[in-house]
């Protein structure tokens, strides 16, 4: 899918500030002479100074003469129109929100709008201006890479653990979307998010636009707005064939090219400390959960997408924040409509490394802002363990919200982690950032070199 999806002609259906930034970037880009025309590769370059070309012509503005209407333009493909939809904030009720609100692809396909407190929402906010759903966003980025939700058996690498039998892969935490295209049904008509009553008044934004009433004939069938279902799928199915473009899994961070061989990990460098901890059975247990596929590989996907109550505290400050009771605890996989046993309660899909320093806060409720204290408190479960408290809080680590379904024959595999191997997973990590994004990488409170 290396065919460009970008194309000038959809702007004018992309939300009015991406627009902008589109332009600009196109500038900068054709100034860079840089082929790819992705938007987030360009949004980075544009970061990063690239072209140093300026926005505007604020001195001599130029009054453009009134465009004549164009023709309906048909997209190229499903894909195509996928990104169209995708930054469509029409799909909403009050027209705020689009997918691209809560998954900006100018930093890994998060939530990009900062709180009160600038930073970046444990919870986001929906198109109502005050709904939140209690789930931290999680990257739209390599969710391509997730197999659909099934229960099933699989090995491990680098693991003293036994082969995993369980629930494995599926949409959203808790694995309730089968695929991208069941998934991409639900937040158009979440009330929490899009807002939208329901299908048919979405299928009828859709026919507000007379780009997306040409292509859905052109791609779909001709009477495909006869059928609510049918349109809404086929609406469903072209974001998802955008989400399966390259721009949602480059696989360029630093370990990638490690693999082939374009990039080194210094010997003796934290990063490198880190990469070797990771990756081993007796020093950490990363690998029981994080690994996919044998050392080496390409496309490794740092999920092994299997599911673990890791003991995740409840964030209450999130939920008093949001006006969400904090005795209405989220069940994780148990709140999958086709999970019943009560063991499952608690658990969590496991979440793709890839990108994770870029992507705060963490965790499926977005409790901790600091990928140090992830990883403190994956060692507070190892006998001996120095981080007893919560760096974040200066208080002891919360209880879990269901102590009895914690992975602790996983989590207690290890042994416990000296400070230099706390930044050394840190640095680690940090080189799983794809190429664009690296520049988003801040350096807060260790320094890799
Ligand atoms: C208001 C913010 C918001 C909007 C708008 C939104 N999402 Fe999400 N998205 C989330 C949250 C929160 C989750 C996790 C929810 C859960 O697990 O129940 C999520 C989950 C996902 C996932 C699953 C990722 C994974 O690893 O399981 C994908 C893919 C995704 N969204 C794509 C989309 C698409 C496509 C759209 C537009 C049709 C969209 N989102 C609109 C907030 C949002
Ligand atoms: C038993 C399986 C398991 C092991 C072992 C494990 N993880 Fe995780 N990891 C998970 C699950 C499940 C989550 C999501 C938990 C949640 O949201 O409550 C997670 C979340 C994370 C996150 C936050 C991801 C995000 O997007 O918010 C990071 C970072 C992380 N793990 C790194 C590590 C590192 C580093 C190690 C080794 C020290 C490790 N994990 C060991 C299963 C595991």
């Amino acid at each position: 899918m290396r065919n460009k999806t970008l194309s000038p002609q959809s702007d004018a259906l992309m939300p009015r500030d991406l627009r902008v930034n589109y332009r600009v970037m196109a500038r900068s880009i054709s100034s860079c002479r840089i082929g790819a025309n992705f938007l987030a590769v360009s949004a980075i370059l544009l970061l990063a100074g690239c072209g140093g070309g300026s926005a505007g012509n604020g001195d001599n503005p130029v009054v453009p003469p009134t465009p004549a209407p164009e023709p309906a333009k048909v997209f190229a493909s499903a894909a195509a129109m996928g990104e169209s939809l995708f930054f469509d904030k029409n799909l909403s009720l009050n027209r705020t929100q689009a997918c691209a609100t809560c998954h900006d692809p100018e930093r890994a396909f998060t939530d990009s709008r900062l709180d009160d407190a600038g930073l970046p929402p444990a919870f986001s906010l929906g198109d109502d201006g005050f709904s939140r759903v209690s789930r931290n966003v999680p990257t739209a980025a390599y969710a391509s890479q997730t197999p659909i939700f099934q229960f099933g058996t699989q090995a491990r690498f680098n693991s003293q653990q036994p082969d995993y039998e369980g629930y494995i892969g599926g949409q959203f935490l808790d694995g309730r979307a089968a695929d991208l295209e069941e998934q991409a049904k639900g937040p158009p008509i979440g009330a929490q998010e899009m807002g939208m009553p329901d299908k048919a008044s979405v299928v009828e934004r859709l026919q507000e636009n007379p780009d997306y009433v040409v292509s859905f004939k052109a791609i779909y069938s001709e009477d495909i707005f006869d059928d609510v279902e049918a349109a809404y799928d086929a609406m469903a199915e072209s974001i998802a064939a955008f989400e399966r473009t390259e721009l949602f899994a480059s696989f360029d961070s630093k370990y990638d090219k490690s693999l082939t061989g374009d990039y080194l990990y210094e010997p003796g460098s934290k990063a490198a400390l880190g990469k070797a901890l990771f990756f081993s059975q007796q020093f950490t247990n990363c690998a029981t959960c994080h690994q996919l596929e044998p050392n080496g590989s390409r496309n490794e996907t740092f999920t092994n997408f299997e599911f673990h109550n890791i003991g995740t505290p409840v964030n209450e400050e999130a939920r008093i924040a949001a006006n969400i009771p904090l005795d209405e605890l989220d069940e994780g996989l148990l709140a999958n409509p086709d999970v019943n046993d009560p063991a499952e309660i608690g658990k969590y899909k496991v979440p793709t490394l890839r990108n994770i320093a870029v992507t705060a806060p963490y965790m499926n409720n977005g409790v901790f802002r600091k990928l140090e204290t992830v990883i403190r408190f994956y060692d507070k479960f190892f006998v001996g363990s120095d981080n007893l408290i919560n760096p974040e809080t200066g208080a002891p680590w919360r209880e879990p919200p269901f102590p009895d379904t914690v992975s602790l024959a996983e989590l207690e595999d290890g042994r416990k982690l000296s400070e230099d191997d706390i930044e050394a997973l840190v640095c680690f990590l940090r080189t799983l950032t794809d190429q664009r994004y690296e520049p988003l990488i801040e350096e807060r409170g260790i320094a890799c070199d």
